[in-house]
């Protein structure tokens, strides 16, 4: 198949010089990105301050992470990180006797497996579903998840690995027993379709540095409308009230919908990179991104075994995103080297992790995982 998105490949100045596939810790810049922060310190600079614009930036931003999640713009709050999104669910909720259990996994992201740790002093008691093989089977969810268990929180796609998980079959396990599911997509927003009302998911998350082309410092936070009325977050700020420009010190009271999950001034300029970003997305379609990504995984995982390295992603693709996770054990070292060679990959702990965007082709895979190979041979410690 010929490469389809060549115009497209043109937004990222980056590609002239280097090669850039650590889409699951931070993807290349495109041109509108950049015109996007000009705007905003452009209109700074001139006009010294435009509230209203800028709000509507905000509002321009939660509109896109809405359309591509399939949700509605009052579904979505913004907060400065998936961090903060998912501490502001976890003080939401409440913890009796009769359901005090929360069901996270051995293969999320620590920070967020930390919130929930963090909720044991409220009464809480926390469990990891292990995982078997660097994946999580979908009967060890059955096992984990009781009548007792108050949410599940999980990835869609893990950081390690790419592994993917089926969110429609985990929500019916976790509904049936009456239980939430909150889903951390930071590692498959803007590389997998994702539709939270056929996925009937209670919650997602997502920040935009990763495959959503964004930067730091912004994460989009759905929450189900009909139930965002009944959660009251402790951890809050005056843009969840009904009127933030009331200034009434004294008056908790919480806005309708899911933006009674925004908190404090909203991180603008992260808004207009966010938002231009996603409109990138969605332009181009995220089910078309994702097959093209598909085709790509498919040929890191056959070149990869052909150069007979250990894999430690999912082989099967309808278990996998677009991140393929090498087994290297100083990655840390072998990613610098890399880096020094202008092909830009990410290391985790035993794990060199190769993960391109729509803007990458497969040669530029190809010559990774050449280069990989030869810097294993001459620097891997065994
Ligand atoms: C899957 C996943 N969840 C959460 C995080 C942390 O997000 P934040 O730093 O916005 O809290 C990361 C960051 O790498 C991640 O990959």
């Amino acid at each position: 198949m010929e490469y389809p998105f060549v115009k497209e490949r043109e937004y990222f100045p980056i590609l002239k010089n280097k090669i850039q596939l650590s889409s699951c810790s931070q993807s290349a810049m495109s041109l509108q990105v950049e015109a996007a922060i000009k705007e905003y310190t452009d209109g700074w600079l001139a006009e010294g301050m435009d509230w209203m614009g800028w709000m509507n930036r905000v509002a321009m931003a939660k509109q896109s992470f809405a359309t591509l999640i399939n949700a509605s713009p009052d579904e979505i709050a913004v907060l400065p990180s998936l961090s903060l999104a998912a501490s502001a669910v976890a003080s939401a909720l409440q913890i009796t006797t009769s359901r005090n259990k929360i069901v996270t996994t051995e293969m999320d992201f620590p920070s967020i497996g930390h919130v929930w740790l963090a909720q044991k002093s409220r009464g809480a008691q926390i469990s990891f579903v292990p995982s078997e093989n660097n994946e999580i089977p979908i009967e060890f969810y059955d096992q984990y998840v009781d009548e007792q268990t108050l949410i599940v929180s999980m990835s869609h796609v893990a950081y390690y690995n790419g592994l993917k998980q089926d969110l429609k079959q985990i929500s019916s396990i976790v509904h049936d027993k009456g239980a939430r599911l909150f889903v951390d997509a930071y590692q498959s927003a803007g590389c997998v379709a994702i539709d939270v009302k056929q996925m009937d998911v209670d919650f997602l998350a997502a920040g935009a540095q990763k495959f959503l082309l964004g930067i730091p410092g912004i994460a989009f936070l759905y929450v189900k409308k009909e139930l965002a009325n009944e959660l009251q977050p402790s951890i809050t700020g005056w843009f969840g009230r009904i009127n933030p420009f009331s200034f009434d010190v004294k008056s908790l009271d919480y806005a309708e919908g899911t933006r009674r999950f925004d908190t404090g001034t909203p991180p603008m300029i992260n808004a207009y990179a966010a938002n231009a970003a996603m409109e990138l997305i969605n332009q181009m379609g995220i089910n078309r991104i994702e097959s093209y990504l598909n085709e790509l995984s498919s040929f890191a995982i056959s070149y990869g075994q052909e150069k007979e390295l250990t894999i430690a992603s999912p082989l099967d693709l309808n278990r996998k995103a677009a991140n393929t996770a090498f087994q290297c054990s100083n990655a840390s070292m072998i990613e610098m080297k890399m880096r020094e060679k202008g092909v830009i990959v990410s290391a985790r702990n035993d794990v060199i992790r190769i993960a391109p965007h729509f803007y990458n082709t497969k040669e530029e895979v190809a010559i990774a995982i050449d280069m990989l190979v030869e810097l294993k041979s001459k620097f891997e410690v065994v």
